[in-house]
């Protein structure tokens, strides 16, 4: 029988502070980035005086606390000017799946008509970008006073800066308008139109890439408020002086020196300590140790294996079954049986078929993506190359199917590849 809910011994205090989430858990302070947000705060302090607030660019690799500072920032100039009657709205807008200037210029639309009407205005459909950049500007208009805006991810927009360049230049009266894009994709930053990079560009702020030091203090930090029994000692917040009966001594570090291994990103850290906080706490031992932290790894690279073959085109999933099928069946995963194979299995499903040589393709592409291998080697004596395929080392045929099982395209070959 599993347990019910509610009675279990728990080394949690308060569990939303491990959330990696921007959305669900605001840190209160970034000591790490005290130069990034020094400068941000230049950027935004002639909003006090009355001015304009300055354009930025913040630029940096994903999870190096670029969306946390920027609305750290934001809510203290927010509290500024709510003690001060300075009239001031921030709209932050995620721009992720925005591919378009266009969907950017609805997002705000409706953000900024919320300012006014409240929550659940719909964005506006139907227009052109111009039509909904006047928009833009009437709402700007009437709001009045500073409007600050947060375009976060703007690298979503790809070439299509229009928005950017519109905003950038744009000087209604008699709001004054601070811009902030966010990106973490360095080709976008440098392939800005001249003129978005001359205003934007020239107060450009850069998070540089966490190393692991930094990691330990921003996971000690978060411990201390996620866990029981867990404190900085004589007030000093940094790793050498936390102590905690929940945590083992090496664990903050080792969860600390594989996110700073990879890319230095603090989300993953945290979603790391967070996973491996569950493990323990699930286990019910009350103590949370370095082999929690690496089952944490693994399962995390699991689920995220599950999302990128989720997110394939129907003919990469249907070589992957292939690959799959070879494998389970102890059959070589050679370019020209994998196809036999997959001439097989399209019979099963309403799809067109590729020719060998673009079926290779996908199979490359899935060894690009790291979930499949790919062995050349020679056929024998002149018989030129050939490539073998198999499953990456750490990926698993049943989760494979298990992913796949309940896809509307390829759903019925996982059914002929299991029988
Ligand atoms: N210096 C820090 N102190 C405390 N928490 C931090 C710090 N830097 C980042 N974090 C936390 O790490 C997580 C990731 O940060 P954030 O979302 O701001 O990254 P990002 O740079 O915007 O990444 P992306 O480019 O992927 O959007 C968040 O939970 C954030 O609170
Ligand atoms: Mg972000």
């Amino acid at each position: 029988m599993s347990q019910g809910f509610g009675n279990e011994d728990t080394i949690y205090q308060d569990v939303d502070v491990l959330e990696a989430d921007v959305g669900k858990y605001k840190p209160s302070e970034l000591p790490e980035r005290e130069d990034e947000l020094d400068k941000l705060h230049m950027a935004l302090r002639p909003v006090t005086m009355d001015g304009s607030p300055r354009d930025v660019l913040v630029y940096g690799p994903t999870g190096q606390g670029k969306t946390a500072g920027v609305q750290l920032k934001a809510d203290q100039l927010q509290e500024w000017a709510d003690e001060n009657d300075h009239q001031l709205e921030v709209v932050h807008i995620p721009c992720k799946g925005a591919d378009k200037s266009y969907h950017v210029l609805t997002r705000l639309v409706k953000e900024l008509r919320e300012i006014r009407k409240g929550q659940g205005v719909d964005e506006p459909s139907g227009y052109q970008r111009k039509q909904l950049f006047e928009m833009v500007l009437d709402e700007l208009e009437t709001i009045g006073g500073t409007v600050i805006i947060i375009l976060d991810e703007i690298d979503a927009i790809g070439e299509d800066d229009y928005v950017l360049y519109e905003l950038s230049r744009a000087n209604p009266d008699p709001v004054k308008i601070g811009l902030i894009g966010i990106t973490n994709d360095l080709q976008f930053r440098n392939n800005l139109d001249a003129d978005v990079r001359s205003s934007l560009g020239q107060r450009e702020i850069t998070f540089n890439p966490y190393n692991s030091n930094h990691l330990k203090n921003i996971l000690a930090r978060r411990a201390v408020q996620a866990l029981r029994d867990t404190y900085f000692e004589d007030g000093h917040e940094d790793f050498t002086h936390l102590q905690s009966d929940v945590l083992n001594g090496g664990t903050i570090p080792l969860a600390a020196s594989m996110a700073a291994q990879e890319t230095g990103d603090a989300r993953q850290a945290i979603e790391l300590l967070s996973y491996a906080c569950d493990l323990a706490d699930d286990e019910g031992i009350g103590t949370v140790a370095e082999r929690h932290v690496r089952a944490a790894k693994e399962e995390i690279e699991k689920e995220a294996l599950i999302d990128t073959i989720g997110a394939e085109t129907t003919q990469r999933k249907i070589a992957l079954l292939t690959v799959v099928s070879a494998e389970l069946n102890d059959s070589i995963g050679e370019t020209t049986n994998l196809h036999r194979l997959y001439l097989d299995l399209c019979g099963y499903i309403d799809t067109n078929t590729l020719k060998q040589h673009t079926f290779r393709e996908k199979l490359n592409d899935l060894a690009h993506s790291n979930i499949l291998a790919k062995d050349r080697h020679g056929r024998g004596r002149g018989q030129g190359m050939s490539n073998t395929y198999s499953l990456a080392g750490d990926v698993d045929p049943q989760s494979i199917l298990d992913t796949l099982e309940d896809d509307s395209r390829v759903g019925d070959i996982v059914d002929i590849v299991r029988s």
